[in-house]
């Protein structure tokens, strides 16, 4: 690779710290979102803080290289997500989620310990569920397995004392089941299983012996 090309892709791939006027742009642009969902009467609000997008970049040391109100300490490190939480709550006045990656896999990134100072933060301004994913801060080896992110939602919910949302490679009725029977999580998310399976609800309430009233349509194959 020229020398100058590889200049070129180290300026291009490195960010450039934001103003403070673009933060407050930022944030008056989730307000505005906010405000849209509500028009377009949608029944919930998740905000996104996960994943290595842009407020996961602030909550984390491994990304957030600031030295004003914005960086430093995990106080600070919140600031832009607080702000975020107030505007959309500002406009919003359903339930709100919010998704963190609650590893990052990661010596030097936020530990379980801060997480659960976050968590405490959000639970104080009335956030009514965190939904707990992991990773996409750092490039990382993720080892999955069956429920492979449960225990930061189980650990968030028994000590911050805030309803979680457990996901990832949850796949049937009874994983579900005793995931929420066990008080650990509230909610369970799954996204992968439904490009395999879109009849998935189904499958699982006939695992777990629950009726589920499906389209008129489909009543004769379904019962
Ligand atoms: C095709 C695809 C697209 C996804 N897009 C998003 C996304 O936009 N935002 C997000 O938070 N997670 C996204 N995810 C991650 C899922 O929400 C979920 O956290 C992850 O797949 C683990 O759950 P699962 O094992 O049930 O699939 C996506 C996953 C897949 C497979």
């Amino acid at each position: 690779m020229h020398l100058v090309q590889s200049l070129l892709m180290k300026i291009l791939k490195t960010p450039n710290e934001m103003t403070l006027d673009q933060i407050e742009n930022t944030i008056k642009a989730f307000k505005d979102a906010a405000r849209r969902a509500k028009q377009a009467q949608f029944d919930l609000v998740e905000i996104h803080a996960a994943h290595g997008y842009l407020i996961n970049q602030f909550l984390s040391p491994l990304t957030n290289k600031r030295t004003d109100e914005f960086g430093g300490s995990i106080e600070n490190r919140y600031r832009l997500l607080q702000q975020v939480i107030d505007a959309v709550q500002s406009e919003f006045d359903g339930p709100i989620f919010v998704r963190i990656s609650a590893s990052e896999y990661h010596e030097d990134g936020n530990q379980m310990d801060e997480f659960l100072h976050i968590s405490s933060q959000m639970k104080k301004q009335h956030v009514d569920l965190i939904d707990c994913s992991s990773g996409g801060v750092v490039p990382a080896r993720i080892r999955t397995y069956p429920g492979y992110q449960v225990r930061f939602a189980e650990k968030i919910k028994q000590q911050a004392k805030i309803p979680t949302g457990a996901v990832g490679k949850i796949t049937s009725g009874i994983q579900a089941e005793e995931i929420l029977q066990n008080d650990r999580a509230d909610l369970i998310f799954v996204a992968r299983v439904f490009l395999r399976n879109p009849y998935w609800p189904k499958q699982v309430a006939d695992e777990l012996g629950i009726e589920l009233s499906g389209p008129v349509q489909y009543n004769r194959g379904w019962r």
